[in-house]
Protein backbone atom coordinates (compact mmCIF):
# COMPACT_ATOMS: atom_id res chain seq x y z
CA UNK A 1 0.00 0.00 0.00
CA UNK A 2 1.36 3.24 -0.72
CA UNK A 3 1.87 5.93 1.55
CA UNK A 4 0.15 9.33 1.12
CA UNK A 5 1.51 10.84 -1.95
CA UNK A 6 3.47 14.11 -1.58
CA UNK A 7 3.05 14.86 -5.66
CA UNK A 8 -0.36 14.66 -6.14
CA UNK A 9 -3.54 15.97 -4.19
CA UNK A 10 -7.03 14.46 -3.97
CA UNK A 11 -7.57 17.60 -6.00
CA UNK A 12 -5.70 15.66 -9.53
CA UNK A 13 -7.80 12.77 -9.05
CA UNK A 14 -9.70 11.85 -12.72
CA UNK A 15 -12.94 12.24 -10.79
CA UNK A 16 -12.32 15.56 -10.34
CA UNK A 17 -11.38 16.81 -13.81
CA UNK A 18 -13.49 14.73 -16.22
CA UNK A 19 -12.62 16.76 -18.99
CA UNK A 20 -8.91 14.83 -18.77
CA UNK A 21 -10.38 12.22 -21.01
CA UNK A 22 -11.52 13.99 -23.41
CA UNK A 23 -8.98 16.75 -24.05
CA UNK A 24 -5.13 16.70 -25.29
CA UNK A 25 -2.34 16.05 -22.69
CA UNK A 26 -0.80 19.77 -23.41
CA UNK A 27 -3.93 21.03 -21.18
CA UNK A 28 -2.50 19.75 -18.14
CA UNK A 29 1.10 20.87 -16.72
CA UNK A 30 3.39 18.60 -15.14
CA UNK A 31 3.51 18.00 -11.31
CA UNK A 32 6.21 19.96 -9.56
CA UNK A 33 9.24 18.18 -9.87
CA UNK A 34 7.79 15.58 -12.19
CA UNK A 35 9.67 15.49 -15.47
CA UNK A 36 8.30 14.08 -18.44
CA UNK A 37 8.93 12.61 -21.69
CA UNK A 38 7.06 12.43 -25.22
CA UNK A 39 5.54 9.03 -25.31
CA UNK A 40 7.59 6.50 -27.56
CA UNK A 41 4.89 5.40 -29.42
CA UNK A 42 2.52 8.10 -30.96
CA UNK A 43 0.99 7.06 -34.21
CA UNK A 44 -1.62 8.63 -36.11
CA UNK A 45 -5.22 7.39 -35.60
CA UNK A 46 -6.68 4.84 -38.46
CA UNK A 47 -8.26 6.62 -41.68
CA UNK A 48 -11.45 5.78 -42.85
CA UNK A 49 -12.27 3.73 -39.54
CA UNK A 50 -16.39 4.97 -38.61
CA UNK A 51 -15.58 2.44 -35.82
CA UNK A 52 -14.35 4.73 -32.37
CA UNK A 53 -11.32 3.38 -31.15
CA UNK A 54 -11.44 2.71 -27.37
CA UNK A 55 -9.56 4.78 -25.08
CA UNK A 56 -7.85 2.87 -22.58
CA UNK A 57 -8.43 5.02 -19.60
CA UNK A 58 -12.09 4.53 -20.41
CA UNK A 59 -11.89 0.98 -20.19
CA UNK A 60 -9.64 0.96 -16.98
CA UNK A 61 -12.07 3.24 -15.39
CA UNK A 62 -15.53 1.68 -16.50
CA UNK A 63 -14.41 -1.70 -15.12
CA UNK A 64 -13.37 0.19 -11.96
CA UNK A 65 -16.97 1.03 -11.54
CA UNK A 66 -18.27 -2.03 -12.52
CA UNK A 67 -15.89 -3.38 -9.57
CA UNK A 68 -17.67 -1.42 -6.56
CA UNK A 69 -20.92 -2.13 -8.06
CA UNK A 70 -20.56 -5.92 -8.28
CA UNK A 71 -18.89 -5.97 -4.94
CA UNK A 72 -21.54 -4.12 -3.41
CA UNK A 73 -24.22 -6.77 -5.46
CA UNK A 74 -22.08 -9.49 -3.74
CA UNK A 75 -22.25 -8.07 -0.30
CA UNK A 76 -25.84 -8.22 -0.51
CA UNK A 77 -25.98 -11.47 -0.95
CA UNK A 78 -24.65 -12.04 1.86
CA UNK A 79 -28.10 -14.81 3.32
CA UNK A 80 -27.98 -16.27 -0.59
CA UNK A 81 -24.66 -18.50 -1.07
CA UNK A 82 -25.38 -19.33 -4.64
CA UNK A 83 -26.11 -16.07 -6.02
CA UNK A 84 -23.31 -14.54 -4.23
CA UNK A 85 -21.07 -17.64 -5.76
CA UNK A 86 -22.23 -16.82 -9.22
CA UNK A 87 -21.61 -13.26 -8.58
CA UNK A 88 -17.88 -13.68 -7.21
CA UNK A 89 -16.63 -16.00 -9.69
CA UNK A 90 -17.32 -13.48 -12.35
CA UNK A 91 -15.92 -10.48 -10.58
CA UNK A 92 -12.84 -12.69 -9.40
CA UNK A 93 -12.44 -13.95 -12.88
CA UNK A 94 -12.88 -10.17 -14.44
CA UNK A 95 -10.10 -9.01 -11.62
CA UNK A 96 -7.76 -11.04 -12.38
CA UNK A 97 -8.43 -10.07 -16.22
CA UNK A 98 -8.10 -6.34 -15.57
CA UNK A 99 -5.14 -6.55 -13.37
CA UNK A 100 -3.05 -8.83 -15.67
CA UNK A 101 -4.02 -6.61 -18.86
CA UNK A 102 -2.85 -3.60 -17.09
CA UNK A 103 0.83 -5.21 -16.48
CA UNK A 104 0.85 -6.09 -19.83
CA UNK A 105 -0.18 -2.34 -21.31
CA UNK A 106 -0.82 0.33 -19.18
CA UNK A 107 1.96 -0.37 -16.49
CA UNK A 108 4.65 -0.62 -19.07
CA UNK A 109 3.73 2.11 -20.97
CA UNK A 110 3.41 4.46 -17.57
CA UNK A 111 6.85 3.04 -16.85
CA UNK A 112 8.19 4.12 -20.07
CA UNK A 113 6.60 7.75 -20.55
CA UNK A 114 6.71 8.94 -17.74
CA UNK A 115 9.97 9.66 -15.84
CA UNK A 116 10.26 8.55 -12.33
CA UNK A 117 6.95 6.02 -11.93
CA UNK A 118 9.07 2.94 -11.05
CA UNK A 119 8.00 3.47 -7.44
CA UNK A 120 3.97 3.93 -8.19
CA UNK A 121 4.65 0.84 -10.78
CA UNK A 122 5.58 -1.14 -7.74
CA UNK A 123 3.02 -0.26 -5.37
CA UNK A 124 0.49 -0.99 -8.13
CA UNK A 125 1.91 -4.70 -9.09
CA UNK A 126 2.11 -4.87 -4.96
CA UNK A 127 -1.72 -4.09 -4.61
CA UNK A 128 -2.66 -6.70 -7.48
CA UNK A 129 -1.17 -9.27 -5.38
CA UNK A 130 -3.08 -8.57 -2.90
CA UNK A 131 -6.03 -8.34 -4.44
CA UNK A 132 -4.75 -12.07 -5.57
CA UNK A 133 -4.30 -13.13 -2.67
CA UNK A 134 -7.82 -12.55 -1.45
CA UNK A 135 -9.07 -14.12 -4.48
CA UNK A 136 -7.10 -17.59 -3.47
CA UNK A 137 -8.03 -17.12 0.21
CA UNK A 138 -11.80 -17.71 -1.20
CA UNK A 139 -11.39 -20.17 -3.42
CA UNK A 140 -8.82 -22.25 -0.66
CA UNK A 141 -12.62 -22.41 1.61
CA UNK A 142 -15.36 -23.80 1.44
CA UNK A 143 -17.71 -21.52 -0.42
CA UNK A 144 -20.23 -19.52 2.13
CA UNK A 145 -18.19 -20.12 4.99
CA UNK A 146 -16.45 -17.53 6.82
CA UNK A 147 -13.29 -18.44 5.61
CA UNK A 148 -14.59 -17.42 1.80
CA UNK A 149 -16.17 -14.15 2.66
CA UNK A 150 -12.78 -12.85 5.08
CA UNK A 151 -10.85 -13.94 1.52
CA UNK A 152 -13.45 -11.61 -0.24
CA UNK A 153 -13.30 -9.05 1.95
CA UNK A 154 -9.62 -8.95 1.82
CA UNK A 155 -9.66 -8.65 -2.11
CA UNK A 156 -12.37 -6.03 -1.75
CA UNK A 157 -10.67 -3.70 0.92
CA UNK A 158 -7.29 -4.29 -1.27
CA UNK A 159 -8.99 -3.03 -4.37
CA UNK A 160 -11.18 -0.24 -3.13
CA UNK A 161 -7.31 0.80 -1.96
CA UNK A 162 -5.84 0.28 -5.18
CA UNK A 163 -8.54 1.59 -7.45
CA UNK A 164 -8.70 5.14 -5.54
CA UNK A 165 -4.69 5.13 -5.67
CA UNK A 166 -5.28 4.66 -9.60
CA UNK A 167 -7.12 6.71 -9.87
CA UNK A 168 -5.50 9.30 -7.81
CA UNK A 169 -2.22 9.13 -9.23
CA UNK A 170 -1.11 6.61 -11.94
CA UNK A 171 -3.80 7.85 -14.51
CA UNK A 172 -3.28 11.16 -14.11
CA UNK A 173 0.65 10.94 -14.56
CA UNK A 174 -0.08 9.10 -17.62
CA UNK A 175 -2.81 11.41 -19.14
CA UNK A 176 -0.16 14.17 -18.85
CA UNK A 177 2.04 12.57 -21.27
CA UNK A 178 -0.04 10.23 -23.70
CA UNK A 179 -1.85 11.82 -26.66
CA UNK A 180 -5.76 10.47 -27.48
CA UNK A 181 -4.13 8.37 -30.20
CA UNK A 182 -1.63 6.52 -27.77
CA UNK A 183 -4.69 5.88 -25.33
CA UNK A 184 -6.72 4.83 -28.12
CA UNK A 185 -4.09 2.34 -29.67
CA UNK A 186 -3.73 1.13 -25.74
CA UNK A 187 -7.07 0.62 -25.41
CA UNK A 188 -7.62 -1.63 -28.47
CA UNK A 189 -4.59 -3.88 -27.09
CA UNK A 190 -6.62 -4.08 -23.79
CA UNK A 191 -9.67 -5.33 -25.49
CA UNK A 192 -7.86 -7.90 -27.41
CA UNK A 193 -6.07 -8.77 -24.47
CA UNK A 194 -9.89 -9.05 -22.81
CA UNK A 195 -10.33 -11.39 -26.03
CA UNK A 196 -8.04 -13.72 -25.92
CA UNK A 197 -8.61 -14.49 -22.45
CA UNK A 198 -12.17 -15.55 -21.81
CA UNK A 199 -13.44 -15.63 -18.32
CA UNK A 200 -9.44 -15.36 -17.31
CA UNK A 201 -8.16 -18.37 -19.07
CA UNK A 202 -4.63 -18.57 -19.62
CA UNK A 203 -4.17 -16.86 -16.25
CA UNK A 204 -2.15 -17.86 -13.63
CA UNK A 205 -3.14 -15.65 -10.96
CA UNK A 206 -0.24 -15.64 -9.49
CA UNK A 207 1.73 -13.30 -7.70
CA UNK A 208 4.07 -11.12 -9.73
CA UNK A 209 7.58 -9.78 -8.61
CA UNK A 210 7.22 -5.45 -8.62
CA UNK A 211 11.17 -5.23 -8.69
CA UNK A 212 11.16 -7.75 -11.14
CA UNK A 213 8.26 -6.11 -13.07
CA UNK A 214 9.86 -2.57 -13.22
CA UNK A 215 13.34 -4.13 -14.18
CA UNK A 216 11.28 -6.28 -17.10
CA UNK A 217 9.04 -3.40 -18.12
CA UNK A 218 11.10 0.35 -17.93
FE1 LIG B 1 -7.31 -0.71 -12.54
FE1 LIG C 1 -4.64 -1.91 -11.19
Amino acid sequence: MRATSARLTGGDAVADHPHLLHEGPTLLAPSPGRVTRPPRRLREPPRGNSVPMPDVIRLILDDHENFRTRFEELFAQRGNTQAANEIWLGLAARLEIHASAEEAHFYPALLQNVEGSEDETKDAIGDHDEIREGIRRSEAAEVGSDEWWAGIQDARDANDEHLAEEERDDIPDFLRVASVEFRQELGARYEQYFAEHPGGRGLSGEDKDPDAYVEANS
